[in-house]
């Protein structure tokens, strides 16, 4: 099912994803509840399975262990918080989604996207996003930011320069084939942009 008011947000590292959840947010606010979330986390349990994926070496996972671990962290964010806050009409707008894994785990990685898919049957049925905004952003750029001081979820980070190129270009090939879903953002715009492109868009498909 495509739920209208389940608005995922995608893109590279250090693309600002983050910044505009918020600033959308502050947006819808007046009109209705909001739901503010992200994966891989977002409920107790799967913000648990986040750090097991996010901190420590970038080779510490067998390319299944880490879809399992993704999976097993989505399944309980979408049981016990998505499914629940659109039943009772939110939004939910939600940093990363099912998107990612078929860029970081799929066409970037080493899983195929028929096991990606099969995992997905089980786990999402056919929950889909109603939009979902792709912030497309330099990879160096974003990977400066996110690299910034202080920041310890850096195993996708120290991932080699090459694997954040193909993430940026895997991302544009993704929404070429998802063009009704799928918006792509220029990110390195500024922030204020991004803002009222993002809000243009939410006018135009939802409200
Ligand atoms: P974040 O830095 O945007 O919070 O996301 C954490 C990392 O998790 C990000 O580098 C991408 C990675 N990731 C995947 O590889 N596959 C997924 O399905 C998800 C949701 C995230």
């Amino acid at each position: 099912m495509i739920y209208k008011k389940f608005i995922t947000f995608e893109g590279g590292e250090g693309s600002g994803k983050s910044t505009q959840i918020k600033l959308l947010a502050k947006k819808l606010i007046p009109s209705s509840q909001i739901c503010l979330t992200r994966e891989p986390g977002g409920t107790k349990s799967a913000e648990q399975i986040r750090r097991l994926l996010v901190t420590g070496k970038v080779d510490k996972w067998s390319s299944l262990s880490e879809l399992l671990l993704l999976f097993a962290a989505r399944k309980d964010h979408v049981d016990k918080l998505i499914l629940p806050a659109l039943s009772n009409n939110k939004w939910v707008l939600c940093d990363r989604f099912i998107d990612s894994t078929y860029v970081y785990q799929g066409m970037c990685g080493k899983t195929s996207m028929e096991t990606i898919k099969k995992i997905e049957n089980l786990v999402l049925g056919n929950l889909k996003p109603g939009i979902t905004f792709l912030l497309d952003i330099e990879p160096k750029i974003g990977l400066s930011r996110s690299k910034r001081p202080g920041n310890k979820e850096l195993r996708y980070e120290n991932m080699d320069f090459k694997f954040h190129k193909k993430v940026n270009s895997s991302y544009l090939k993704l929404a070429r084939y998802n063009k009704k879903r799928i918006h792509v953002i220029d990110a390195n715009k500024s922030k204020s942009e991004i803002e009222n492109d993002i809000w243009n868009m939410i006018k135009k498909k939802t409200l």
